[in-house]
């Protein structure tokens, strides 16, 4: 029984670390991000269709390591919400922008 707790444990864990949706929740990025409307950033379909064909660029983003493209002038908002996931794997990362990419 414990080991089978143990295996469990280590699976939640592992779900979590590729979960895109659910490393969007507890980041935070749902708070200003919902799925269809624009609040205080930019819906995720928007965010998505701005980047259809150009998903390695979403994850350069992502990592701090390209220009906004969908709302550059409100960029001064986002912009601190990178530090909050700038230690994300690169696993996280694509797992993140492939999450964002599902609402295109
Ligand atoms: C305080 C509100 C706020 C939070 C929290 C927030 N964002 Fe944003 N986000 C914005 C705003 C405003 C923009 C529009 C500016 C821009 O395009 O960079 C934006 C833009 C974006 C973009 C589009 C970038 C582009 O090319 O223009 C992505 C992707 C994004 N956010 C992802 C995230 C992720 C992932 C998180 C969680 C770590 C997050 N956001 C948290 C407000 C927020």
């Amino acid at each position: 029984m414990k080991k089978l707790m143990v295996a469990l444990a280590l699976l939640g864990g592992s779900t979590f670390a590729t979960d895109g949706a659910s490393i969007f929740k507890a980041k935070g990025c749902a708070s200003c991000h919902q799925p269809t409307a624009d609040t205080v950033g930019p819906s995720l379909k928007k965010i998505a269709q701005a980047y259809v064909g150009k998903e390695a660029e979403l994850v350069k983003f992502l990592k701090g390591q390209a220009d906004p493209i969908v709302d550059p002038p409100k960029f001064a908002i986002m912009k601190p919400q990178l530090t909050l996931i700038k230690n994300l794997s690169d696993e996280e990362f694509q797992a993140l922008a492939d999450y964002i990419m599902s609402f295109k």
